[in-house]
């Protein structure tokens, strides 16, 4: 038995997709455990380059078998797309398998998410404007509608009904928009219903079930533990952990049965959207690392705010997640670099704290206080073995491993699933 959780450590968009696609070769199973088609996950293998949001990582080895696990909120259309365009590049789609537990986003979750950053104005929270907030509000409130509803449809008739009249309530007066038509509503789902049950299924006896035979799971995380809106930057934050809590929670595997937890640190900082980024540059720096590094959103495009490498936040997030080891990507972007800068701490007024602070505010007037290394000046993409990096690069590393406290088991140096070098085997 063996389970490997692979958990963003900063605020998403560290890797992790190319590191699950290099892990889950070995996999029996690949499990997305949290958020929705707000994920962008890009896997560069020798089938080309893929932007998943949806669909597991592991979907280029037709053996390990892809689960959308129950935490997910699931927009059909989008997934039914991200399937045939996978299917039009010769990807075999036949072993993925959707949660018959995972929520659906319906068409008032995406014009709610529109809406409800619209009135936040100033302090909108930058949502990637997939209904993902809105999705997860219902289930909690108890009335989502889910996958298992596409399979007895009158489940689905009814429920609908039911959260419709609610919703177009809010709609007609709150925000003074028409209603939403039930019937066209009923007929675009019974399409997605016919499209996706055959792969609708109790994933969890099936993971379960193969656990009990001896299989390797990998848990594939999406977002980053700072968007977590437990102990993230709230309310700048997603609306399901993406913590190895959030892994249990969101595949139905008992913490007892997680072998090993996995933070991806990306070798600096990058944020998508508002709220605080204590390490933010706003210089040239800052612009080299985007446009070097081409630090553009997966899902929506927008440009990716850039930092230097935060180890209060590493620190934490080492803790909340009791990572057992570590993936350090992106370390090429940095090659050209003179020095290279980590945060240490942050200075609040005239004490200096390192610990990452509950209130946003606070986080406002952090300033960081950094320590100054000297760069390698060196490409490290063709290298393969961690004695053969710059002795700068492998300086860099140590200090971070020793401030995270967490040791790194692969270091990545480029996108594609071969420009990795490997430490210690993790699966
Ligand atoms: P995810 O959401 O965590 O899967 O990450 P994204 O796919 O949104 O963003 C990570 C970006 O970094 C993608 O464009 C990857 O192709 C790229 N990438 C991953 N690892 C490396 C690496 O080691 N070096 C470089 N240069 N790019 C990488
Ligand atoms: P991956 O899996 C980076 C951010 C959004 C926004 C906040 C809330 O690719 O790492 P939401 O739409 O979830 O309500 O938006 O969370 N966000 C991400 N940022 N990577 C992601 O996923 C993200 N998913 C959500 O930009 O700030
Ligand atoms: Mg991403």
């Amino acid at each position: 038995m063996s389970v490997v959780a692979i958990i963003g450590a900063q605020w998403g968009d560290e890797g992790k997709g190319k590191i699950v696609d290099v892990l889950a070769e070995k996999a029996d199973a690949v499990i997305r455990f949290s958020g929705g088609d707000n994920a962008g996950h890009t896997v560069i293998n020798p089938r080309g380059e893929f932007k998943l949001h949806i669909v597991p990582s592991g979907i280029f080895y037709p053996r390990t078998a892809c689960i959308i696990g129950n935490g997910l909120v699931i927009n059909p259309k989008v997934l039914i797309e991200e399937l045939d365009s996978l299917k039009a590049r010769g990807v075999d789609v036949g072993n993925l398998h959707i949660s018959d537990r995972a929520h659906l986003i319906m068409p008032w979750h995406l014009l709610l998410d529109g809406l409800e950053e619209e009135k936040r104005g100033h302090s909108a929270l930058g949502t990637t404007k997939k209904g993902i907030g809105p999705a997860f509000a219902d289930k909690t409130a108890r009335i989502g509608i889910r996958t298992c509803d596409l399979i007895k449809f009158e489940n689905f008739k009814s429920r609908l009904s039911e959260i419709l009249e609610i919703k177009n309530e809010i709609l007609e007066k709150v925000y003074n928009l028409k209603p939403l038509d039930f019937d066209s509503i009923l007929k675009e789902y019974d399409g997605y219903a016919t499209r996706l049950i055959p792969h609708i299924k109790d994933t969890t006896a099936m993971v379960n079930d193969l656990l009990e035979k001896g299989g390797k799971v990998v848990l594939e995380g999406a977002q980053g533990a700072m968007l977590d809106p437990d102990f993230g930057s709230y309310p700048f934050v997603t609306s399901s952990s993406p913590l190895a809590a959030g892994a249990c929670i969101g595949s139905g595997i008992s913490p007892r049965k997680i072998d090993r937890v996995v933070g991806i640190f990306k070798a600096y900082t990058t944020r998508v959207g508002g709220g605080p980024m204590p390490t933010e540059l706003t210089d040239a720096v800052g612009e080299y690392i985007r446009q070097h590094a081409h630090e553009y959103g997966a899902t929506t495009g927008r440009a990716r705010r850039c930092g230097w490498f935060d180890a209060v936040v590493g620190r934490y997030t080492t803790q909340l997640n009791g990572f057992t080891s570590a993936i350090l990507t992106r370390l090429d972007v940095l090659d050209e670099m003179d020095t290279v800068k980590i945060c240490i701490a942050y200075k609040e007024n005239s004490s200096v704290i390192d610990r990452f602070p509950a209130d946003v505010n606070s986080l406002d007037r952090c300033e960081p206080v950094y320590e100054e290394l000297p760069g390698w000046k060196a490409t490290t993409s063709d290298i393969r073995d961690f004695k053969k990096l710059p002795v700068n690069a492998r300086k860099y590393i140590r200090r971070i491993e020793e401030l995270i406290e967490c040791s790194f088991h692969i270091i990545s140096i480029g996108p594609r699933r071969d420009q990795s070098i490997i430490i210690k085997r993790i699966i």
